[in-house]
């Protein structure tokens, strides 16, 4: 196949967290989900990534990467379109990553913004680790060995990508063959969804609504969820911008609705409750589908492992070609 035959490719990843909110829907989740029709899509569980800051909590796999891919059905990744598969049942990773390992200066992976970062952030967890400096390259190498063109990222990833552009240059430039494909971050229009309490939606912040959350417990949490602080009786005008509520109609609402809760807020005309109810409506509507395609994968969760174990199959084709042809290029077939 010619470069101009060869179907474009996407690569995207999580780590197994468990069951998605919509923070992760509206981040990430539905994006994968519209470019599984445009690209051949590979979309994966990137369990050794986890291991790089949870490395002591290994019970976390036992049902977070089944969960995870149960909601990844649901919300309409077809595995007849996109290979779902799982990181550590595709062991060419750690090859590549072991031989990238040998060509990248440490100083590139001790600039990434994160390390320094998830350090400080993360104190708890001692991150003085191998892994957790290495775990930019290993992104890199999960990219690359697909000679994936794209990897679809929100903000906090697009460095990553420039490391694996410049991981994969110095690899081709030494062994003098076009072996590795320079990727392209692809920021597509996602939306940030903040939780219920306005601070970023995290299980872990307790601030989260589950995609195969029950609508009642769904109801609630936007009943009782934060608003401007500054709108105390219902006749304080009010003011979107410093309300997380409002964030929500920006996703859910159309002109007509936005316009009504922003002129009620300001006027003091329309009250919270009002104001919560069409984004009650909305949410609700969204993930009743989602809620119901999900049943059958939660009734029988090894027809999920089958679909990973069959994604992983065909990923592990691909990273075997490209394997080999690094392996060629770095004199590994030669003796
Ligand atoms: N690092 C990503 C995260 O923490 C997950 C990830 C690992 C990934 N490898 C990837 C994403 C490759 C895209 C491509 O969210
Ligand atoms: Fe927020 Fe709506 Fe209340 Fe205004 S009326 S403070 S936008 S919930």
């Amino acid at each position: 196949m010619t470069e101009q035959e060869r179907p474009r490719r996407v690569l995207s990843g999580m780590r197994p967290t468990g069951k998605m909110h919509l923070g992760h829907y509206h981040g990430a989740l539905k994006n994968w989900v519209n470019l599984q029709g445009e690209y051949e899509s590979f979309c994966f569980v990137a369990d050794w990534h986890a291991l790089t800051t949870d490395y002591g909590d290994t019970e976390l796999f036992a049902n977070n990467v089944v969960d995870m891919v149960i909601d990844w059905l649901a919300a309409g990744i077809d595995p007849k379109n996109a290979s779902i598969f799982l990181q550590s049942a595709v062991p060419e990773h750690a090859e590549l990553h072991l031989l990238l390992s040998m060509t990248t200066p440490l100083s590139w992976l001790e600039r990434v913004p994160s390390y320094k970062e998830q350090q400080t952030r993360l104190k708890s967890k001692s991150l003085d680790t191998y892994g957790f400096l290495g775990y930019p390259l290993l992104q890199a190498a999960d990219i690359l060995i697909y000679g994936a063109e794209f990897v679809p990222v929100g903000g906090d990833q697009a460095a990553h990508v420039e490391l694996t552009r410049e991981v994969a240059r110095r690899f081709n430039h030494l062994y003098d063959a076009p072996v590795l494909v320079e990727p392209k971050a692809l920021h597509t229009p996602v939306t940030k969804l903040p939780g219920v309490d306005g601070q970023k939606m995290s299980k872990s912040y307790n601030n989260s609504i589950a995609l195969r959350e029950a609508p009642e417990s769904v109801e609630k949490k936007i009943r009782t969820m934060q608003t401007d602080p500054a709108r105390v009786r219902r006749t304080d005008p009010g003011d979107p911008d410093k309300c997380p509520v409002w964030q929500f109609h920006e996703i859910y609402s159309d002109v007509k609705t936005r316009q009504w809760v922003r002129e009620g807020c300001t006027s003091a005309g329309i009250g919270c409750v009002d104001c919560k109810k069409p984004v009650i409506e909305a949410v609700l509507g969204e993930l009743e589908p989602i809620r119901k395609a999900a049943r059958p994968y939660e009734d029988n969760p090894d027809e999920v492992r089958a679909i990973i174990v069959e994604g992983s199959e065909r990923a592990r084709e691909s990273a075997g070609a490209t394997m080999q042809r690094v392996r060629g290029a770095m004199g590994l077939d030669r003796w």
